[in-house]
Formats: structure tokens, sequence, C-alpha cells
């Protein structure tokens, strides 16, 4: 069973087709990449998987399960926590404030009456893990403010992590590092654990080829290929989307 499966999705704004029948499966454990031009529809597919943005038509299955759209807490409980490709973080709180805030978000028990006050301490020992997978542990009382660019981009996945995800949606977490930046960024995503089904959409190719295996080419909504590096970057059709004509 995919991890991830989305069938025949539509997403229309007015009368502009964003995502156009598009499939897609992700088996469990895999690292795929989703890349295309700007405008191609890659966040807004996230915004459908999601939950934030409701499909025109089509279905999304997380490990069988169809998904209900406009809940994406459920989304979340079904396993799946994404990164944004703009900055979502708190700026002026700690690192750790800004851990606990995700880990309490994504706890089942938070609105329960008869949740235990241990756990607390549970939110903070999940906030603290979920630093130290993206080596965040020896800055937890800085402000955002006074973090590198690099290590705000860490903490983004470190967010991201906090819902325990088993299924990991990442919207350019590279973009704007330096390269000794993206090295160690590509490094820590290299780490997470083998289980975990990963999502990424990034426009560094050397990003892409040093995490995923397999990469879908979305151009207009559409799957134009889904492939190795070497069929994708011999397919004419890719190299029309990114390139025009002139260079297919
Ligand atoms: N809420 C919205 N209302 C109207 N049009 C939208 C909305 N969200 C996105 N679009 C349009 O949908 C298209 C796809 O946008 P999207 O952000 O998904 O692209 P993208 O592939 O993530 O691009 P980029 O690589 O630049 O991040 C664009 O033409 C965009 O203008
Ligand atoms: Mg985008």
């Amino acid at each position: 069973m995919s991890a991830l499966e989305v069938r025949n999705l539509r997403k229309a704004f007015g009368g502009l087709e964003v995502i156009a029948n598009l499939n897609l499966s992700v088996p469990a454990g895999q690292r795929r990449a989703v890349i295309g031009p700007n405008g191609a529809g890659k966040t807004t597919l996230f915004n459908l998987i999601t939950g934030w943005q409701p499909p025109t038509s089509g279905e999304i299955l997380l490990h069988g399960v169809p998904l209900r759209s406009g809940r994406p807490d459920l989304v979340t409980r079904g396993g799946l926590s994404r990164s944004f490709q703009k900055n979502m973080l708190l700026d002026s709180v700690t690192v750790l404030e800004n851990l606990r805030v995700a880990c309490q978000a994504a706890d089942r028990s938070r609105h329960s009456f008869l949740r235990s006050p241990a756990s607390f301490p549970d939110v903070r020992r999940k906030a603290r893990r979920a630093a130290e997978k993206m080596h965040l542990d020896n800055c937890l009382d800085r402000t955002v403010n006074e973090l590198s660019y690099g290590q705000k981009r860490q903490l983004e996945v470190a967010v991201a992590l906090c819902a325990e995800p088993k299924i990991l949606l990442m919207d350019e977490p590279a973009a704007g590092t330096s390269p000794a930046e993206r090295t160690n960024l590509i490094r820590l995503i290299n780490e997470l654990p083998a289980d975990l089904t990963i999502v990424l959409v990034e426009h560094d190719m050397d990003v892409v080829f040093a995490i995923c295996d397999v990469v879908t080419v979305l151009s207009y909504g559409k799957v134009l290929a889904t492939g190795s590096k070497d069929e994708i970057q011999g397919n004419p059709e890719v190299i029309e989307a990114y390139l025009g004509k002139q260079h297919a």
C-alpha cells in the first residue's frame, strides 16, 4: 500500500486550473522529489494533500485512508506533516518554545479534560527530540531572531517533525541557503529514519538528487514524468518544460 496516493486530483481557482487530473503514488519510506517550473502547482499540491485547501475534485489517501477536506488536524493525525516555503516561525520566541508549541498542537490529548499533568514533560521531551534531530539542541534558549539563516531552515524542519509524522512534506527547505548550510541540511535530512516517507519540493537539483531517488516533474499542474535522475534528465518533455522548445 502507498503511504500517499493522489487520484485524479483537480484544483481550480476560478477559471484557472492549477492542478489538472493529477495522479501520484508514493510508497512508504520513499524519498520523492516533486519539481517543476515556478507556478507549476507544487505548493498547491501540498496545500491539497495537507487539507489546507479543498480540492475541486479527486481523492487523496494516506496509508489507504481517504482524506476529508477542510480538516488539517486529521491529516496530522493521519501521520502527515509539512514544512513551509515561507517562514512560519515565531521570531521573538525561543527555539524550544517554537518546538513546544508545535508539539502541543500535534498532541492528541490537548483538549482532553482527563489529560494527565504528566503529558507536559512529555511535550518538552518531544520538543527536545525534534531539536536533536535537526542539530538545534545547542541553541534551545536562543530566539529565532538570533539564529543563522541555516539554523532557521533547520528549525522549520524540526517544527514539522514535532508531529512525529510518517510522511513529511518539505517545500523548498534549502531555499536561500549558502552551500555550507545546504550540505548540512542535506546531511540532517538524510539522517532521518529510513521508514519516514519524504516528499520534497525543491528547485536546487543538487539537493533533489542528494536526497531523492525518484523524481516527479510537474508542469501546469500535470505530471510530465516520474523516474530516476537519468530518466528525468533525458526526457525531452521535461527539458522543454524547463528550457523552452528551442532547447528540446
Ligand atoms: N489562492 C490562489 N488563488 C488564485 N491562484 C492561485 C492561488 N494559489 C496559487 N495560485 C496560482 O496557482 C499556480 C500555482 O501556484 P503554486 O504556488 O502552487 O506554484 P509552485 O509550483 O509552488 O511555484 P513556485 O515554484 O514559484 O513556488 C500559480 O499560477 C499561482 O498564481
Ligand atoms: Mg511553491
